[in-house]
């Protein structure tokens, strides 16, 4: 499901942030990674969701090598993940309800069962009847369950987190 294979991450200032990593993930698996500040976990967040593109080595996700994925495919393949971002990226122009529904308009999902699956993601995190807050009037721990039901909504057949469970509670 995803495999990586010796990856190498160079930032432009010559910083290695990885260095020949390999792993394989198959379908099913549920996998931490851990590491100390600054180790390269969003590092490989980032080229796992296609954000950035490895220095050397491959990553395949999903069937598709991220080398040979053109551009204009990258959209494609984010509709099949569910991504986490450790600072969330709510957006904050709009109501908890319409940061959840987003990823089902950006796929054309009926509005209707839009509508049903949006609520039971925010009820899956425990945030029933905050639908029409704004997102800055949430706490810490509630915009980061509010990114979760985003993540989730679309049952993406992937889901990337970093560091999800920073901001919560037990
Ligand atoms: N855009 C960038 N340009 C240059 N260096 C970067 C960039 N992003 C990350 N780095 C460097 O790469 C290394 C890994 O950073 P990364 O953000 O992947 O760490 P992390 O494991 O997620 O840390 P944290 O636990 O603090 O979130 C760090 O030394 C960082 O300074
Ligand atoms: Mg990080």
């Amino acid at each position: 499901m995803i495999t990586a294979d010796a990856v190498t991450k160079r930032y432009p200032e010559g910083r290695e942030a990885l260095r020949d990593v390999s792993f394989e993930i198959t379908a099913g698996e549920m996998v931490f990674l851990t590491g100390h500040s600054g180790a390269g976990k969003s590092t490989l967040f980032r080229l796992l969701a296609a954000i950035e593109r490895p220095t050397s080595g491959s990553i395949v996700i999903n069937g598709q090598n991220l080398s040979a994925l053109r551009r204009n495919a990258i959209p494609y393949l984010r509709r099949k993940l569910g991504l986490i971002f450790q600072d969330q990226k709510l957006l904050f122009d709009r109501s908890v309800l319409d940061n959840v529904l987003l990823p089902l308009a950006i796929v054309g999902h009926p509005a209707r069962d839009s509508f049903r699956r949006a609520q039971a993601a925010l009820a899956k995190v425990g945030l029933t009847n905050r639908e029409k807050t704004m997102p800055i009037a949430l706490s810490g721990g509630e915009q980061q369950r509010l990114a979760i039901a985003r993540a989730v909504v679309n049952r993406p057949v992937i889901i990337l987190a970093d560091e999800p469970t920073a901001n919560l509670d037990a």
